[in-house]
């Protein structure tokens, strides 16, 4: 595995941004960002760098772009020219476009599952580091980037190939699992670096409303993740998935519905990628334990 791209933003696109607040802030435990351009787009962060997730007004109600950094000198040129040589269109961003994200430069292209890719290098730092009172902890990004982020398509061959054959990632294992009579899931997990996935990609029989399923944020302290279920717990939110370690990645985690409706993992101690890599195999159960379903929403 050669490791060139971290997971470095994500973007959601709601109808107002400040419904968000309480749920970063006071539930998962994130902090603001840096402002962005737009007055009505808010920021967050999980770690030194200037944000982390991006949330924009509009109507999408889900996922619109996924930013991912260049890892060392050489990555951003190797990724783009992989990109165009697997035959995506790429465009180079502007200067205003590249200011506008806090990053030296931009290119982008569309992912078969319905977002924009960015290719980013250089994500400004914060001017403090990141402290977060409810995570003390911290949060796990240095050398892994911001967390994972899993997407339902029904184009899912060419989500494969574009992730795979165009940005260079390699399949961790993946998931077979028999959910009703006759319905299979089938989810995909995908590395870039030691994370054991960045990405991951479930097939869908027909369009979702959202594509984006969840994102996961990894604290370094399991600790936190109790406290963090408690936080949801006492909220209204669905919590479709209780505390759980999940069979793939070994990692140790709840997860809970966004007021967007997307849902948030959030998790600690999963294992990580070592080469070569040599269990990419498929499993039938998301889980060892746990990850029961918990509460609907109100
Ligand atoms: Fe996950």
């Amino acid at each position: 595995m050669r490791h060139d791209l971290e997971l470095g933003y994500l973007g959601v696109e709601v109808p107002d941004p400040a419904t968000l607040t309480p749920f970063f802030a006071e539930v998962v435990g994130l902090v603001p960002g840096e402002p962005a351009a737009d007055a009505g787009t808010l920021t967050w962060r999980n770690d030194d760098r200037a944000y982390r997730l991006i949330v924009e007004p509009g109507a999408a109600n889900d996922a619109t772009f996924v930013g991912l950094e260049a890892a060392h000198a050489g990555s951003f040129d190797r990724v783009v020219e992989r990109l165009r040589r697997a035959g995506h269109e790429v465009s180079s961003g502007s200067a205003e476009e590249a200011a506008a994200r806090r990053v030296r430069r931009l290119a982008s292209a569309a992912a078969p599952w319905g977002v924009r890719v960015e290719i980013v290098e250089a994500i400004e730092s914060a001017p403090v580091p990141f402290a977060s009172p409810l995570m003390p902890g911290g949060f796990l990004t240095e050398g892994v980037g911001f967390g994972h982020t899993v997407f339902a398509t029904t184009a899912f061959d060419e989500s494969h190939a574009f992730l795979v054959d165009g940005l260079g990632f390699s399949q961790s294992d993946w998931l077979e699992m028999q959910v009703a009579e006759g319905i299979v899931l089938e989810v995909r997990f995908y590395h870039c670096n030691a994370r054991h996935h960045t990405m991951a990609l479930a097939r869908a029989p027909f369009d979702l409303p959202q594509k984006l399923h969840h994102v996961m944020v990894e604290a370094n302290d399991f600790n936190d993740v109790g406290a963090a279920f408690d936080r949801a717990w006492a909220t209204d939110l669905a919590l479709p998935m209780g505390l759980g370690l999940h069979d793939n990645d070994r990692m140790f985690s709840f997860y809970v519905a966004s007021p967007a409706g997307f849902l948030v993992e959030v998790g600690s101690g999963a294992r990580t990628i070592t080469e070569p890599w040599t269990d990419n195999r498929v499993y039938d159960a998301t889980s060892v334990w746990g990850h029961k379903p918990m509460r609907a929403g109100a």
